[in-house]
């Protein structure tokens, strides 16, 4: 069989990748070692995660937030098992997904493992060992990451009392006591979750901040709030040991600057210190493509690797480890071997976390600004003086615009608080399109919305905000 690309792996990235080929007229196939599509995104990462953090918000929500509002129920109960059970049918719901696509879109799905013969050919093994062999014009490789573990710390993770974010999102009771190793973007998701189910959750960080390379002061307020909700933080630790011990486990930290070590006991340890590329068993040594120092796969800037014909993307190649990224970097692959010019703007690339409140941002923070010695004006608009925010009792957070001092151009959006995820993108078309603060402090926005302190933040930029 003879195509004109082969994707290997089905994550937001190669799915997205496969999808936009088929549609650009391209004779495309995928292949997917695990028993359903999505990859890491869809069956153990963004979407249970998803599913489970709007669950426990619902649940303590209504445990500590709608009395104020006149709404007074019964203490809620949990039955974990049922939004286990959500969150199961809302991935396979989105797998199921995927696998339509597949077929809506003509694309050839093979299950098995891929692996990269030479340039033009793939061999696929799949379950019983039986081989394969698929021959391609372009191959495009979208394996993703896989769990890194803690840096010169050796654990054993069992997914059961020591687990990494897949063991996170199934755990079948709420622990009473959780360490966090990372106070990263899984830490703090999956922490939330657990820490609102009724588990105290105590976050071990290496840095002195948490959400490292977030701006400053939203990381600042956000540790705070999360404290206010019961999360415990001990920053600029290092974490040099995670033992099990009796039916739970130990975890030993040390303060970076030297000290005393300190240790805990858990009945589970999330740990979340990072993820690595995911090469392995793909035949790339072999193949000749090159690896960088960090264990990626080295492409330039049309995702092309050293061999010719093979591609790679999304969080197997430089770059932040975000579904969307990967995705818009299969849309412009796809492009790009349609004869199309296809492009991602790396400088508009939104990150969101998703806990409650949300912290969303897209461009630079003030500190990037700075150490570049870049002249900037920030304007910034609290939710407390957002009447809709008020009328939601949801005046967490603040907006804080960042624009460039002569132009006024926007060079970086920081929001937290309620549906900051959302409130994000006006932000990132804003930037894409090249916009001013005033432009965006001159847009109409609907009164009352959330959305207007996104608007009176820019107007604090280029010049003063109404409502302050
Ligand atoms: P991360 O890189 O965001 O955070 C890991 C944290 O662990 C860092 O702050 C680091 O300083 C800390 N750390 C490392 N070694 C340590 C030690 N020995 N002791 C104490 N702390 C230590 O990685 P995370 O949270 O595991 O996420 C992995 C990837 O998945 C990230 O690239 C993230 O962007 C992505 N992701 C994104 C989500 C989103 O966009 N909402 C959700 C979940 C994951």
């Amino acid at each position: 069989m003879s195509y004109d690309v082969i994707v290997i792996g089905t994550g937001p990235g190669g799915y997205v990748c496969a999808i936009k080929a088929a549609q650009l007229g391209l004779k495309t196939a995928v292949i997917e070692k695990r028993a359903t599509y999505g990859g890491t995104c869809l069956n153990i990462g963004c979407i249970p995660s998803k599913a489970l953090l709007h669950a426990s918000e619902v649940y303590a929500h209504t445990a500590h937030g709608i009395a104020e509002l006149g709404v007074e129920v019964a203490a809620p109960k949990l039955n974990l098992a049922k939004m286990m059970a959500h969150k199961d049918a809302v991935v396979k719901s989105n797998v199921d997904g995927v696998q339509f696509l597949f077929k809506k879109n003509k694309i050839d799905a093979f299950q098995g493992t891929g692996k990269v013969v030479a340039a033009g050919k793939v061999s696929v093994t799949n379950d019983k060992g039986e081989v394969t062999t698929l021959e391609t014009k372009n191959i495009v490789i979208a394996t993703g990451s896989d769990v890194a573990g803690i840096p010169g710390v050796k654990v054993d993770i069992d997914e059961k009392v020591i687990v990494s974010s897949t063991g996170g999102i199934a755990l079948s009771k709420v622990p009473e006591k959780m360490v966090v190793v990372g106070g990263g973007v899984i830490g703090l998701e999956l922490g939330s979750v657990w820490s609102r189910l009724g588990a105290k959750v105590t976050v071990v960080e290496y840095l002195d901040n948490i959400l490292g390379g977030m701006d400053g002061e939203v990381s600042k307020q956000f540790q705070r709030m999360l404290a206010k909700q019961g999360m415990e933080f001990h920053l600029g630790a290092k974490v040099t040991g995670v033992e099990k011990a009796g039916k739970g486990a130990k975890v030993t930290f040390e303060p970076v600057k030297g000290g005393d070590k300190t240790v805990l006991d858990a009945d589970v340890v999330l740990v979340a210190t990072g993820r690595k590329p995911y090469t392995e068993g793909l035949g790339l040594a072999e193949a000749g493509v090159v690896l960088d120092n960090r264990g990626r796969v080295e492409i330039d800037h049309h995702y092309r690797t050293n061999v010719a014909g093979i591609y790679a993307i999304g969080d197997v190649v430089k770059g932040p480890m975000l579904a969307h990224k990967a995705e818009d970097e299969g849309v412009a692959l796809a492009e790009i071997l349609a004869g199309q010019a296809g492009h991602v703007n790396y400088d508009v690339i939104p990150g969101v976390v998703y806990t409650q409140p949300e912290v969303a941002s897209v461009g630079k923070t003030e500190e990037e600004l700075k150490a570049a010695g870049t002249a900037y004006k920030a304007g910034k608009f609290p939710f407390t003086a957002n009447g809709r925010a008020r009328a939601m009792l949801a005046t967490d957070g603040f907006v804080k615009v960042l624009a460039d001092k002569d132009t006024d151009r926007v060079l970086g959006v920081h929001i937290i608080g309620y549906g900051a995820g959302e409130l994000i993108h006006e932000a990132a078309v804003l930037m894409e399109f090249g916009g001013s603060s005033e432009d965006l402090g001159r847009t109409c926005h609907a009164h009352p919305t959330m959305s207007e302190a996104v608007k009176e933040a820019a107007l604090a930029t280029f010049f003063k905000p109404i409502h302050m």
